[in-house]
């Protein structure tokens, strides 16, 4: 058997371009608003399934695979507010997603039902690796052990939750044509990435 670091690693080996290593040390100096953006992502996880759970009641997997996922996102939700809490730092109003605007235009419009679900199950799950590398990054970088040890667990989950929707979507619709959209994503979302700018305040 994999051990989990092997495994998560192979995952990831999916995302064509790494994180910039100076986003973490970014990241650590300004903790307080990675928090936050961290909150609002978690939030914004546990809502896209709750909308792709009621546009898309019509599939049976969809519920059966999604709503102990919403579960989970929501408690990532309540444990960043405790750690937010915990340091005195108050949540603050959300912050504009460039990274997940960025995304949502490359949603193909149209198709089949299952073709519209399968993008959305797409983009999820590259929303996921992305979450999963970086918990990585700041797991193995930041000095605040309890953090630490917090992100070492969301790494876990999110990679989990990556494999939900990928594997969701493998069910929905034609294999082949899934791994072949999924290469387009990747490549897509790589482009995102190289152009963001690094920034502090934002897990993407
Ligand atoms: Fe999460
Ligand atoms: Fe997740």
């Amino acid at each position: 058997m994999m051990s989990w670091e092997e495994s998560t690693k192979q995952k990831m080996l999916h995302l064509q371009l790494p994180t910039d290593p100076r986003w973490v040390d970014i990241a650590e100096m300004n903790i307080k608003d990675i928090l936050v953006d961290h909150a609002y992502c978690e939030q914004k996880a546990a809502s896209s399934c709750i909308s792709l759970i009621i546009n898309f009641y019509d599939f049976e997997e969809v519920t059966e695979v999604l709503i102990p996922v919403v579960a989970e996102e929501w408690g990532h939700f309540e444990r960043v507010i405790e750690h937010l809490n915990k340091r005195k730092f108050a949540l603050g109003k959300p912050r504009k997603d460039e990274y997940v605007i960025k995304l949502l235009d490359f949603v193909k419009k149209g198709g089949s039902r299952q073709q519209q679900l399968t993008e959305h199950l797409l983009m999820n799950a590259l929303i996921e690796a992305r979450s999963c590398e970086r918990f990585k990054l700041l797991s193995q970088q930041i000095k605040d052990d309890e953090l630490k040890k917090f992100y070492y667990e969301l790494m876990i989950s999110e990679a989990g939750h990556y494999v939900n929707f990928i594997e969701l979507a493998r069910k929905i619709y034609d294999k082949e044509k899934v791994n072949l959209r999924w290469q387009e994503w990747l490549t897509y979302e790589a482009e995102i990435i190289k152009n963001l700018e690094i920034r502090g305040d934002r897990m993407h």
